[in-house]
């Protein structure tokens, strides 16, 4: 069933890096809230993945952003659907990263997932994460958390990721941690909605933080603002 999507409804945003744990920080204080959750990388792996399907090109601003009104996504109990297809693995490799990242430079493809990212702010609340969610898709978020760790740990959770996920055979650490400058590099030096720290942003550094303690230092701010 569909809720109503008052415009109060709050959110707490959450950007930062490519494997800050922003993802798994999210969904926990989803739970704990009982929160909607939003997981906005997806939505640019996802169209990364469409686009690669059919052969085109990442620059391709115009048939990119045309695809974004295309393709049908769906997420359904932990599963995420492209064109009715499983895909909840199939975005999570370096491949669609990288390529999301690439297609993420396109401001037409940016505008063309704006009204998609802000359809899932419904009651009683939205933790959403990303790179722009407390700078362009809500601004009005009550909370907003710029999280983040250094390239190295970083680099260091991604291959342990892929390891639990059986993909450690094809993976090179090095690589990864390669990978990660540059997709920062990338998404922090693009002109629009570049990765950075806005203004009304709190900094939460969890290089040397568990997950627990960072679930914990996000409720803090967000019982704090209300
Ligand atoms: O968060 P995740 O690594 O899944 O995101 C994949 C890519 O999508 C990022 O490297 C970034 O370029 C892009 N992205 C973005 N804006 C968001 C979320 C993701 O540009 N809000």
């Amino acid at each position: 069933m569909t809720h109503p999507t008052p415009a109060s409804s709050p959110v707490i945003a959450i950007d930062g890096p490519s494997a800050s744990g922003k993802g798994t920080v999210a969904q926990l204080v989803a739970r704990e809230l009982g929160f909607h959750y939003l997981d906005s990388g997806a939505l640019y792996r996802l169209l990364a993945l469409a686009a690669l399907k059919r052969g085109m090109a990442l620059d391709d601003e115009n048939g990119v952003s045309e695809l974004a009104e295309k393709v049908a996504i769906r997420f359904e109990n932990g599963e995420i659907l492209l064109d009715g297809e499983t895909v909840t693995e199939a975005i999570r490799t370096e491949a669609c990263g990288n390529g999301a990242s690439k297609i993420a430079a396109l401001p037409a493809v940016r505008a063309a997932l704006l009204d998609l990212q802000r359809s899932f702010r419904q009651a009683p609340g939205l933790v959403a994460d990303g790179r722009d969610m407390g700078s362009v898709v809500f601004p009005d978020a009550v909370v907003k958390v710029f999280l983040t760790a250094s390239a190295e740990i970083r680099a260091e959770r991604r291959v342990k990721q892929l390891m639990e996920k059986g993909m450690g055979d094809s993976i090179s650490p090095l690589q990864i941690l390669q990978d990660i400058r540059s997709r920062d590099e990338r998404d922090s030096a693009r002109s629009v909605a570049p990765l950075q720290q806005c203004a009304d942003a709190s900094l939460l550094d969890t290089s040397a933080l568990s997950i627990d303690a960072a679930v914990a230092a996000v409720l803090e701010r967000y019982r704090a603002a209300c």
